[in-house]
């Protein structure tokens, strides 16, 4: 694996059967493994944005795989009064072993990994959620068997961290990505042109057509709370309610990276009902992410 998981593009589809197989592992081996490859590592958690899953999963992962987890709110840092990046990253090289990024700019990020001796993973920022999307890609493989083929409709903002990510992660496994937005949000055209099977289609009733999988994510995310009411009006009749699922495959289940907004993005009916998939959705986070931080710390592996 690349020393940084900075988006899907550090992940070959090498490191992705890797990453299945042991999450897998680790989930049926959960409180009964003495597998300890973060033993004597300290790695740092950086936050700049709200979290509830990212957090505790790896606050929680690293200590399970035997490291010492560190929270940090990137506000209180010196870095919010002018300390650069770069000397951020050279003075934390000599303290930890890894550092865990939620933070807005990708960019800084990017910097933050290039001036670092030690690997980052990002935990989301504007651009991408790589964490997020390896736990959905394990998660269609748990319950479908496989990625390659699999049809997933992306309902609502085409034009955020999630959308990115998936528009990666479509070429990286063979996704079939159909993404469901408005004019105003559609998706990214740098990466549509970078991956073209991946289709763009305004009309959600349409795009669900014969999907496996429905998802989508909150309308507002961090960072872009002013356009909130314009956000409300224009994606409004991109809700994943009973309506739009009934229009899908049979068995088309529905996942959402959570937060979920009910009565918003999605229904309090869908979100409840046996369709969505959403918890053990969340509950993957932990699994793959200490497949990420095992293969990226593990020279064994
Ligand atoms: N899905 C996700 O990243 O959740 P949190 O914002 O709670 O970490
Ligand atoms: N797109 C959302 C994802 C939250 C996990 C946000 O950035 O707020």
């Amino acid at each position: 694996m690349n020393k940084d998981l900075l988006s899907v593009a550090d992940i070959s589809k090498n490191d992705l059967e890797k990453i299945f197989e042991l999450s897998a592992k680790l989930k049926k081996e959960r409180g009964q493994s003495n597998y300890k490859p973060l033993a004597g590592k300290s790695i740092a958690m950086i936050f700049a944005k709200a979290s509830t899953r990212t957090r505790v999963s790896f606050e929680v992962g690293i200590t399970e795989l035997g490291g010492y987890p560190l929270y940090m709110d990137q506000g209180k840092m010196q870095v919010g009064r002018g300390e650069s990046v770069a000397d951020t990253a050279k003075v934390l090289s000599r303290y930890l072993h890894g550092v865990v990024i939620r933070t807005y700019s990708h960019a800084d990020v990017e910097e933050l990994a290039a001036e670092s001796t030690m690997p980052i993973i990002n935990a989301l920022t504007d651009d991408f959620h790589p964490c997020q999307i390896l736990t959905d890609l394990f998660t269609i493989y748990e319950y479908s068997g496989k990625v390659e083929g699999i049809k997933l409709v992306y309902v609502g903002d085409g034009d955020n961290n999630m959308a990115n990510s998936f528009i990666l992660a479509a070429g990286l496994a063979g996704l079939e990505l159909v993404i469901a937005s408005p004019e105003k949000y559609r998706p990214n055209p740098e990466l549509m042109e970078r991956f073209p099977n991946v289709v763009w289609e305004k009309d959600p009733m349409k795009a669900v057509e014969n999907a496996d999988y429905i998802y989508t994510d909150v309308w507002v995310s961090m960072g872009f709370e002013e356009e909130k009411a314009e956000r409300f009006e224009i994606l409004k009749d991109y809700q994943v309610n009973s309506r739009l699922v009934a229009a899908a495959s049979d068995a088309v289940k529905v996942l959402h990276c959570l937060p979920a907004h009910r009565g918003e993005e999605i229904s309090a009916e869908v979100l409840d009902s046996d369709k969505a998939i959403v918890f053990d959705q969340a509950e993957n986070r932990l699994h793959v992410q200490k497949a990420v931080l095992a293969l990226l710390f593990d020279k064994e592996l």
